[in-house]
């Protein structure tokens, strides 16, 4: 009988210490992460700054279920932190299976660095965008106010809310936490860094070829992958096949020189983030050079750095391989969960 209690209390004493283990986290440090350290300084709003309470809680919320329809997805179903925060699928069916996006998710590691969001660019700041997918039919498909009511119910979040912004839980703050949490999604530096700071092995001599021939005039490819997250951030029509429900930037402005341009990507851990472009038409990279190499089709704002390129076979392999090599050593890691 005393031992049976013994057992009891020792049970009871486990999911405490679990319980508390969970509440704590294993967490993020108080300072920031920190980018390479041969990038800029990442920007940040003054209004809401780095907080280890903020990044925590934002991390939850990236993770939570219960933000969505019957619980069914949260931000980190389409934005998959083993695939550079990207999905590996087209388009991601949203909660419920309910509705399909028209677009492939995009990943989202560096994004604090985006000077706006969306293929169109028409979302000024991660701390514009965080709320727009939660309503989405096509994405978590849920009531604002009823995601707002199901987190004032838990008692871990009224916590992690109070500690964060010393406020219940509400969506303004709810979409800054998520601002922070991204914000501060940085890659952990690829062998190409590695061989930019001087280590020319860690590049093989196949992917230095590639290297090359990506910076060179021959394939343009650096005339809008640029600098150090290889975007220009500008809008381009690269020759794509253009789909009626999908105009491009045309949708947020209207003009026809706009038609069938959409935001250059990030080509950062690009060998993760597949299918390709945004509609995820393409399953492989071997299929995004092809497309490169045959200059893409006569769309109506095609840039003239698209053109048939006069590129070999192991030409067009070295290419790959360099971009095999932007890969980040140290893939992600969640800190919490
Ligand atoms: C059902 C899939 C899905 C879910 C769930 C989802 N997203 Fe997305 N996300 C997308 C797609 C698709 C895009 C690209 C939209 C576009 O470019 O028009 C996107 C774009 C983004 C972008 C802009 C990226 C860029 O490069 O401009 C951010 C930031 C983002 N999502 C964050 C979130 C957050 C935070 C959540 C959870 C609150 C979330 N997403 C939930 C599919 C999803
Ligand atoms: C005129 C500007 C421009 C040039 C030149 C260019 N790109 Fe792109 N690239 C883009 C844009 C814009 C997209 C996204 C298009 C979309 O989403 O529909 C893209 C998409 C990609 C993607 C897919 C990324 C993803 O996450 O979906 C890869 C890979 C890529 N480019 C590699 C290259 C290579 C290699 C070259 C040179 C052969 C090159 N690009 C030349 C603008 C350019």
């Amino acid at each position: 009988m005393g031992q049976c209690r013994y057992a009891r209390c020792k049970i009871a004493f486990y999911a405490l210490f679990l319980l508390l283990l969970q509440a704590c986290g294993p967490s993020a440090t108080e300072s920031p992460p920190q980018p390479l350290s041969s990038w800029p300084p990442l920007p940040e709003p003054y209004y809401n700054r780095y907080t280890k309470a903020r990044y925590e809680l934002g991390e939850r919320l990236f993770f939570e279920k219960r933000l969505s329809a019957g619980n069914a997805v949260s931000c980190a179903s389409c934005h998959k932190p083993e695939r550079a925060f990207a999905d590996n699928v087209p388009v991601s069916p949203g909660a419920g299976n309910s509705a399909f996006g028209f677009r492939n998710s995009p990943g989202l590691l560096n994004i604090g660095y985006a000077p706006y969001l969306m293929a169109e660019g028409g979302v000024p700041s991660l701390e514009h965008f965080s709320v727009a997918p939660l309503q989405e039919a096509a994405e978590m498909n849920q009531n604002l106010a009823l995601s707002i009511k199901k987190l004032q119910a838990d008692t871990v979040y009224l916590r992690l809310f109070r500690a964060a912004y010393d406020t219940l839980p509400s969506i303004k703050y709810m979409a800054r936490a998520l601002a922070v949490y991204q914000r501060y999604l940085l890659s952990s530096g690829s062998p190409y860094d590695a061989y930019l700071a001087g280590d020319t092995e860690a590049l093989s001599p196949q992917a230095q070829k590639g290297m090359t021939l990506f910076f060179s005039s021959r394939t343009g490819c650096s005339g809008c992958h640029s600098g150090f997250l290889f975007s220009d951030f500008g809008f381009h029509d690269i020759g794509l096949s253009v789909k009626e429900n999908d105009p491009g930037r045309w949708r947020l402005t209207g003009s026809e020189s706009d038609r069938n341009r959409f935001k250059t990507p990030s080509l950062r851990n690009v060998a993760l983030t597949g299918p390709y472009m945004h509609d995820g038409r393409f399953g492989t990279l071997e299929e995004v050079l092809e497309h490169y190499r045959q200059g893409g089709e006569k769309t109506p704002n095609r840039s003239t750095l698209v053109r048939p390129l006069d590129l070999r076979p192991d030409e067009v392999q070295a290419i790959i391989s360099f971009l095999h090599s932007l890969t980040d050593t140290v893939p992600y890691k969640k800190s919490y969960l």
